[in-house]
């Protein structure tokens, strides 16, 4: 049973969500802990399907014997988690919100969504996740434990992750967005309100980095952005269409710049995460014929020579890889 990171190479929309509620199916973890920034975040799944966005519960809440935990590094917008509950059908009972998190005002959206600079220039999620953080920093925010709406939500997330490691329970920790987003090694400005790498993770959820056993990281078969700033590999917009890599933002409906796989920052992205293993996800669409495929063998052999430059450029191993947008579509080669 180990304790694991799941995070994003590239700049969010890996495909993380389909990771995580893969592994929290596979896997059975009693405990999963979303880090990561905030509702900014949206992870889309399909299962039996069924379309799912997320942007503030643990995608893990797919297992249903998981207690799901908040952690005091991630941003809290209690509508946003309400109406998740509701619209998931959540058991409150299962849910633990740190008393410590930031709480998303409505002003903090406005601030967001008006500001020039944010809007324009960073080109943000206008969720007021930035604005949140800089309350935060500036010791004026109010936590989960002052918000009458989350009152009865609330749990000792640290306690109870570092207690369940204790126990030897395996425990899943969502990241979200992703490398090239981390305010401090993405970049800037060009970047979200905080980090996103493993070692923020670790904080957000309270628990030490001597207690990760492994960093998953995240790619998909192509890469993505949303927003402004550089994207080295990026193709124009009909080339990405004539491949059919067209996407369009989870939370905002934005289309999502689209590039090759960029390998030079996906080797800073493992090295500053320090990840043990890859998740290859999407590589039905860049190889159709890999489909719905359920092991590596039966690749064909264009798609699994991908996979195995991946592996050789990057000198990790790939052990997920995902066939398909439904949950368990994934070649799972960790033994
Ligand atoms: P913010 O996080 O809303 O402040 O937005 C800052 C930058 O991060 C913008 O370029 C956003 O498009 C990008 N961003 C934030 N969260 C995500 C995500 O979950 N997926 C993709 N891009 C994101
Ligand atoms: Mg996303």
């Amino acid at each position: 049973m180990s304790v694991t990171i799941v995070g994003g190479g590239f700049w969010g929309d890996e495909g993380k969500g389909k990771v995580v509620a893969y592994l929290a199916l596979a896997d059975r973890p009693p405990v999963v802990a979303r880090a990561g920034v905030g509702p900014n975040a949206g992870h889309t799944i399909l299962m039996d399907g069924r379309k799912v966005v997320m942007r503030q519960l643990p995608v893990g809440y797919v297992h249903r014997g998981a207690r799901l935990l908040i952690g005091a590094g991630v941003l809290v917008d209690p509508e946003v988690t309400l109406a998740e509950i509701d619209r998931l059908d959540v058991d409150p009972a299962r849910l633990g919100i740190d008393p410590l998190c930031t709480i998303i005002e409505s002003a903090h959206v406005v601030d967001d969504r008006g500001r020039d600079h944010l809007r324009e220039v960073v080109g943000t999620t206008g969720t007021g996740t930035g604005p949140a953080n800089e309350a935060r920093a500036a010791r004026r925010a109010r936590l989960a434990r002052d918000e009458p709406l989350l009152a009865g939500l609330l749990a000792d997330v640290s306690a109870e992750v570092n207690g369940a490691i204790d126990a030897g329970d395996a425990v899943l920790i969502e990241g979200t967005q992703g490398f090239g987003l981390s305010l401090y090694h993405g970049d800037y400005p060009f970047v979200t309100s905080k980090d996103t790498t493993a070692a923020a993770f670790c904080m957000d959820v309270g628990v030490g980095p001597t207690r990760i056993d492994e960093v998953v990281l995240v790619f998909k078969a192509f890469a993505s952005r949303v927003g402004e700033g550089p994207f080295p590999t990026e193709l124009p917009r009909e080339l990405a269409a004539a491949r059919g890599w067209e996407e369009f933002g989870a939370v905002t409906g934005r289309p999502r710049r689209i590039g090759e796989f960029d390998f030079e920052r996906a080797s800073r992205a493992i090295m500053v995460n320090g990840a043990t293993q890859l998740a290859l996800t999407n590589l039905d669409r860049r190889f159709p014929d890999a489909a719905g495929l359920e092991r590596l063998e039966a690749l064909p052999t264009e798609a699994r020579r991908f996979v195995d430059e991946v592996e050789a450029r990057l000198r990790r191993p790939v052990t997920l890889v995902s066939t398909g947008p439904e949950v368990r579509a994934m070649i799972d080669r960790r033994g």
